[in-house]
């Protein structure tokens, strides 16, 4: 079920998947009955076998309207249609490790804590589809399998990403920016950040919905040892070919008043801002045990990696022929 069936049939084309091999609908999830027609609707109802549910506003900062329709109303509309038929449908969901929000420490799979609130609307909104598909679940026992990535950047094996949520869309607003001076960003230098290729992601849940053992469990979908700011602004400099960036801390900050470009930089990212201070660490345990079963392991993004994907994203760096890090053991 998509919006628009011109960018489905786009985006098939460009995986390669040949189009009879998917039946795409054209709807809404924040529709009642998903905005289909009232047939078409108990016809799907009856045939289908389970739900995957990745549709979200991924904004940071949308209205509260939208987030709550969207990301809440929208949930809620799937979880109608899993209970149509007799014992709810096997339902899986895609969430967000930053459903943690402001929580500081280890975060467990199985862990949904409120704690000390979130940063943005987009992390509340998320919060709170989690909780209402957890709460129905402790009432109506049904298998929710819920995956909840960090921050997913291209594909590590070609390079190609996706949209321009998150990271990339931060960038973006750098490179559009930048002139000539290296725009300082006020951060916290040593900060770690843990970013995950989307083809690591889709292994991990394609492997996962295989497996009927594997649902009803939470999974934090992370890479190993992610890296530091510091590192991420000297690989985004390095595939842009100049100095962009450079993250500083906040005494750094105050030696010198900023020039126009970070000030707009400074707004601009403001909802971005506890992402550049701290990140909490993601429990695997769950993700962990699949990975070891299937004989796969976590990726490393290393520097290289890193550099690879920028500049293929950002075109600095023309064939770029560094060595990049697949999966590792
Ligand atoms: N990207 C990340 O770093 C990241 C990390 C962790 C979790 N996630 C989660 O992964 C999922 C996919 O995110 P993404 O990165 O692929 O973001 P995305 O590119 O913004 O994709 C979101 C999709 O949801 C669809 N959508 C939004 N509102 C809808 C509605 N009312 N009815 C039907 N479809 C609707 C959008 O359709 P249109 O194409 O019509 O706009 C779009 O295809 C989201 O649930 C997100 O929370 C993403």
């Amino acid at each position: 079920l998509v919006r628009s069936r011109q960018k489905a049939t786009k985006i098939l084309w460009r995986l390669g998947v040949p189009p009879q091999e998917v039946e795409v609908m054209e709807g809404d999830i924040t529709l009642p009955y998903l905005g289909l027609p009232l047939r078409l609707y108990h016809k799907l109802a009856q045939q289908l076998q389970a739900i995957i549910h990745c549709a979200a506003i991924t904004r940071f900062e949308p209205s509260p309207l939208q987030a709550f329709w969207a990301n809440i109303l929208g949930t809620s509309n799937l979880l109608f249609l899993a209970r149509q038929t007799g014992d709810p449908l096997p339902f899986h969901y895609l969430s967000t490790a930053y459903v943690a929000g402001k929580k500081r420490g280890l975060i467990r799979e199985d862990e949904l804590d409120p704690g000390p609130g979130f940063n943005n609307l987009y992390e509340k909104s998320k919060y709170l589809a989690e909780y209402l598909l957890r709460k129905y679940r402790e009432r109506h026992p049904f298998p929710l399998t819920i995956y909840r990535p960090t921050i997913i950047v291209g594909d590590l094996k070609t390079g190609t990403h996706w949209n321009n949520f998150g990271l990339y869309h931060f960038l973006t607003m750098v490179t559009r920016l930048h002139r000539s001076a290296t725009i300082r960003i006020l951060g916290n230098p040593r900060a770690i950040k843990n970013l995950v290729p989307v083809d690591h992601v889709a292994e991990v849940i394609g492997r996962i919905l295989q497996e009927k053992r594997y649902w009803d469990r939470t999974y934090h979908i992370t890479s190993r040892h992610p890296l530091t700011l510091e590192i991420l602004a000297e690989a985004f400099n390095r595939a842009l070919g100049r100095e962009a960036v450079r993250i500083v801390s906040g005494e750094e900050w105050r030696k010198r008043p900023p020039n126009r470009q970070e000030r707009i930089i400074a707004r601009l990212s403001e909802p971005y801002q506890p992402y550049l201070l701290y990140e909490p660490l993601f429990d695997t345990s769950n993700t962990d045990r699949v990975l070891k079963e299937a004989g796969w392991c976590k990726p490393v993004l290393d520097r290289e990696s890193i550099v690879f994907l920028l500049s293929q994203a950002y075109g600095g760096l023309k064939d770029y022929a560094g060595t990049k890090t697949l999966s590792q053991c």
